[in-house]
């Protein structure tokens, strides 16, 4: 199976003023489709050839770098518009999830304000993240194209912050794009449907 570059579930200009066209049209229509483009040439003849993604992404880490590096950018990004949505955000939380973030992460608050510390305070490009874990959720933060796939756990939200998903609106501002991130963009629902899927 070849990787290959979804279409946005919205429109260019659906996340504005939050997420600009630009944004969206550098990040990806140009940076994501790289991944893919790099990705299915080094996957050509390895190992993992044929196999889904997960097990690209989890069998090439540590082993193979390059083909890592892309194919977990796939996979981050595959999500990473899913999770977003326009008029997302804000506090209306499926009610399973609401209270398993409220018991693992102490409230929902508490948890959106971790997670945007971990954006925050992650050195150099990468992500920040809610994941399940050994039944619990809790903040994550990985450096360039890792996940918590990688690390024993199961990535239910993700922020990319690689300065290509905020420096034309944010300029160095990368906790204001977290912020924004987090109250208006996040699409509660997939990230509920994800939760589900990862506590079966
Ligand atoms: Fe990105």
């Amino acid at each position: 199976m070849s990787f290959s570059l979804p279409d946005l579930p919205y429109a260019h200009d659906a996340l504005a003023p939050y997420m600009s066209r630009e944004t969206l049209e550098y990040h990806h229509d140009k940076h994501h489709l790289a991944y893919v483009n790099t990705g299915n040439n080094l996957l050509k003849g390895s190992e993992w050839e044929g196999k889904s993604l997960e097990e690209v992404v989890k069998g090439s880490y540590g082993k193979n770098q390059g083909l890592f590096n892309n194919a977990g950018q796939h996979y981050n990004h595959l999500h990473f518009w899913k999770w977003m949505k326009p008029n997302g955000g804000g506090d209306k939380l499926p009610g399973k999830l609401e209270k398993a973030i409220t018991a693992d992460l102490g409230s929902l608050a508490k948890a959106k304000e971790d997670f945007i510390q971990a954006g925050v305070t992650q050195f150099g490009s990468g992500w920040a993240w809610l994941a399940v874990k050994d039944g619990k959720i809790t903040v994550m933060k990985t450096p360039n194209g890792e996940s918590p796939l990688v690390h024993g756990a199961v990535p239910i939200l993700g922020a990319d912050v690689w300065e290509h998903s905020y420096y034309i609106d944010y300029r160095n501002r990368r906790p204001d794009y977290l912020k924004a991130f987090v109250d208006h963009l996040v699409n509660w629902d997939y990230v509920a449907e994800l939760y589900e899927a990862a506590s079966k």
